[in-house]
């Protein structure tokens, strides 16, 4: 295979109409979307891309009706629990991004348990965006960087602004994969992906499989990124 992506990021869209389509309650679109986390995960190691991040729950989605918000975040504690031991046994990094003091305790606790435990790994990054919302990590960010008297607003640079992102540590993703037919972001990771590839497949989430994200990374492969360069092939 040609060009590897090394950081993919995944808005997981459409487990609500892949439900509805076969007569199913959302939350089974929402639970069968957990399991194809996993799957994706491993053939992403496979491939030998470094980073993944999965969009699991925008600031936004928390206006959905109070039901489907507790399964969810139920599904993410449980999810996060059962998962833990195989994430240590591969030694994969765990980052959780977004406003996770808004979430519920019990899941804020799985989080941190899981990104202590794994600070200490680097063979893979697995991140899940979690009440996350880029217009508000970026006031987050401005808050914070004006509360530090050391910044000087007149000589900032984007290397220094950055690290105050949710995304500090992490490299820009140079390919985003949104399933279900939609293109657009949806006020995810707006600044750092103003370079990244983006893929879109009408798959519903829950169905996306390794024969559709082997298609996505075959196409990323084929791009060409110029970052706001000139082509050298063109530059004669
Ligand atoms: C994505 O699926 C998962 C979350 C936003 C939590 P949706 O729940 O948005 O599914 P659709 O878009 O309604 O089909
Ligand atoms: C984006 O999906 C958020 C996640 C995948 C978690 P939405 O379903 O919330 O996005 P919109 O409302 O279609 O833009
Ligand atoms: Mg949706």
């Amino acid at each position: 295979m040609s060009r590897i992506p090394v950081h993919v990021a995944f808005i997981m869209d459409g487990n609500g109409r892949w439900a509805q389509v076969r007569g199913l309650p959302r939350h089974e679109g929402h639970r069968r979307g957990a399991a194809v986390v996993k799957k994706i995960l491993r053939i992403a190691e496979k491939n030998g891309i470094k980073y993944a991040t999965f969009f699991a729950f925008s600031s936004e989605n928390f206006s959905r009706p109070e039901s489907e918000v507790s399964f969810l975040m139920n599904l993410f504690e449980r999810f996060l629990k059962k998962y833990s031991k195989t994430l240590w046994e591969k030694e994969v990094r765990f980052r959780a991004i977004g406003n996770l003091s808004q979430l519920p305790i019990n899941l804020q606790f799985a989080i941190e348990k899981l990104i202590q435990s794994t600070t200490c790994f680097d063979k893979f990054h697995l991140t899940i965006a979690l009440n996350y919302g880029a217009r508000s990590e970026v006031i987050h960010a401005i808050g914070n960087l004006l509360k530090n008297e050391n910044v000087s607003v007149e000589n900032l640079t984007w290397e220094d602004f950055k690290q105050y992102l949710y995304t500090k540590d992490l490299p820009d993703p140079d390919l985003i994969i949104r399933t279900s037919g939609e293109q657009r972001l949806s006020n995810f990771l707006l600044l750092q992906s103003a370079y990244a590839e983006l893929y879109f497949t009408k798959t519903y989430w829950p169905d996306f499989n390794e024969k559709e994200f082997l298609l996505a990374i075959e196409d990323y492969g084929t791009r060409e990124r110029r970052m706001g360069k000139i082509n050298d092939k063109t530059n004669d």
